[in-house]
């Protein structure tokens, strides 16, 4: 076998196989000095966020990781968007990066393991497309990091020589890595982390107040687009760009899939594919929240009239949604029970439902466990906790969540809804493809409870003077 370079007999050799190539553009290169994009106050925040965590999980190594961007073809991946508890413990958004609090007696040891970036004298700096600087551009190393963060921040590859022995890894740990640290998944690790998430904190609160500021000036901008919606022929595609790129600009995007539904698309729970026209003289259901640059997401949904001015039936499905939304907000206080809120507004949507004549039992058989006919028009839930991801705390309990007593610093949603579907033959002509959904995003305060998206109306002669007034631009 001769000893020939893998490049020769190639004209297009690769250009790590190259050494004269390697060797001119490993130098003649600039130090540009990049400090880690954090939102201030995130680093402080982050610091609280793991004391709690240790206390609550003393002895225990634990384990948490940002992930990785699924690839889409080739080097293409779609944006990164690293995972909620990472974010919240560790503040970076760095992908492929690692925490770990290393349990010592009286507490744990931050160190956080990331893939230093490529720079000039790495074969990756000119042949990684995911990760080196000539393709993605500077980015903060590990030093730069640690200085932001106020912890240790070490190469992944020093993973490898990790023994956590015994360890608890969250969700976002892959099994090859909870594996190779000795490591187990820890359904008490990811409830842990949901209950304590549970409760913001000031600084929080602040990112979600700035999310939702962001999301009810995102609904002006989409409004004053729709006479060109309807106009251009744009229709609901062009309003759902409108907001995306709104929050895109003043977030960090969008903090889950815009829906964007106009007439008859307005029932459809989760109408993400916004590929219909705006009828001009019919409602449009917006349901959309800017996600901060911390990564703080609102979550707001109003119904709109394209024209300014709702039908009679669009009103009085309007009014019976805002009456249920009304009576599931004044639940939301210190000491009520989380579920309250929403067996309130349940009760008045059956309540409306019955004298409609669209129930085909009683009130109270309706609305029995062993009933639930009113669901039929309301089959979704009508509220979440909020915060980092727009289903906050999902890995939490039904006891530290469903049946928990509301506390000051909890931040939540209530939506109640009607979704009459065109084609359910239940309902009235006059009915038929309405959907209403009233979204509003709650801060629980000591006394009560704060609409942080009371900007927007509720009542349908406020929703229509707001429409009116963005219509005319
Ligand atoms: N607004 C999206 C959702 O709550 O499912
Ligand atoms: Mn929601």
């Amino acid at each position: 076998m001769t000893n020939r370079p893998p490049y020769a007999g190639t004209r297009n050799p690769r250009l790590a196989h190259v050494p004269a190539f390697r060797e001119f553009i490993a130098s003649g290169w600039e130090d540009v000095a990049v400090r880690p994009d954090l939102v201030p106050g995130a680093a402080e925040a982050a610091a609280e966020h793991r004391r709690r965590l240790s206390e609550r999980l003393p002895g225990k190594s634990l384990v948490l990781c940002s992930g990785v961007a699924p690839t889409r073809n080739d080097d293409c991946s779609y944006a990164f968007r690293p995972n909620s508890d990472f974010v919240w413990a560790a503040a970076g958004h760095i992908e492929d990066a690692t925490l770990v609090l290393q349990a010592r007696a009286g507490g744990h040891d931050a160190v956080l393991y990331m893939p230093p970036p490529f720079r000039p004298g790495d074969d990756g700096f000119f042949s990684n497309a995911l990760y080196g600087e000539l393709w993605v551009g500077a980015t903060a190393g590990l030093s730069e990091w640690s200085e932001a963060l106020g912890i240790e921040v070490r190469p992944r590859a020093e993973l490898d020589s990790l023994d956590l022995h015994g360890g608890l890894a969250a969700a976002s740990v892959t099994p090859e890595l909870a594996a190779a640290l000795g490591a187990q998944h820890s359904a008490e690790l990811d409830r842990a982390l949901s209950q304590l998430r549970i409760v913001k904190d000031a600084w929080e609160i602040s990112q979600l107040r700035q999310a939702v500021d962001a999301t009810v000036e995102g609904f002006a901008a989409v409004m004053r687009e729709v006479p060109r919606a309807v106009r251009d022929g744009l229709g609901e595609r062009w309003l759902q760009g409108t907001f995306d790129r709104h929050a895109r600009t003043h977030g960090n995007g969008v903090g889950y899939s815009t829906i964007v539904g106009s007439g008859a698309h307005a029932p459809i729970l989760h109408w993400v594919r916004c590929d219909g026209p705006i009828h001009p003289d019919a409602a449009i259901l917006l349901d959309m929240g800017v996600e901060a640059h911390s990564l703080y997401t609102a979550d707001v949904t109003r119904t709109v009239p394209a024209s300014g001015r709702f039908t009679e039936a669009e009103r009085a499905v309007h009014d019976l949604v805002e009456k249920a939304h009304r009576v599931g907000m004044s639940h939301v206080r210190p000491g009520t029970q989380y579920l309250d809120f929403h067996f309130a507004a349940m009760e008045v949507i059956a309540q409306g439902l019955h004298e409609w004549g669209l129930l085909p039992v009683s009130v109270d058989e309706a609305l029995s466990p062993e009933g639930q006919h009113h669901r039929r028009y309301l089959a979704c839930g009508i509220g979440h906790h909020l915060g980092l991801d727009v289903h906050d705390c999902s890995h939490a309990q039904y006891e530290d969540y469903m049946a928990a007593d509301l506390v000051p610093g909890v931040v939540m949603t209530v939506e109640p809804g009607l979704y009459f579907h065109a084609n359910d033959l239940t309902l009235p002509p006059e009915l038929r493809g309405i959907g209403v959904r009233l979204e509003d995003d709650l801060l629980v305060t000591e006394s009560g409870a704060e609409v942080l998206s009371a900007a927007l109306p509720i009542d349908a002669d406020g929703v229509e003077e707001w429409a009116q007034r963005h219509l005319a631009g």
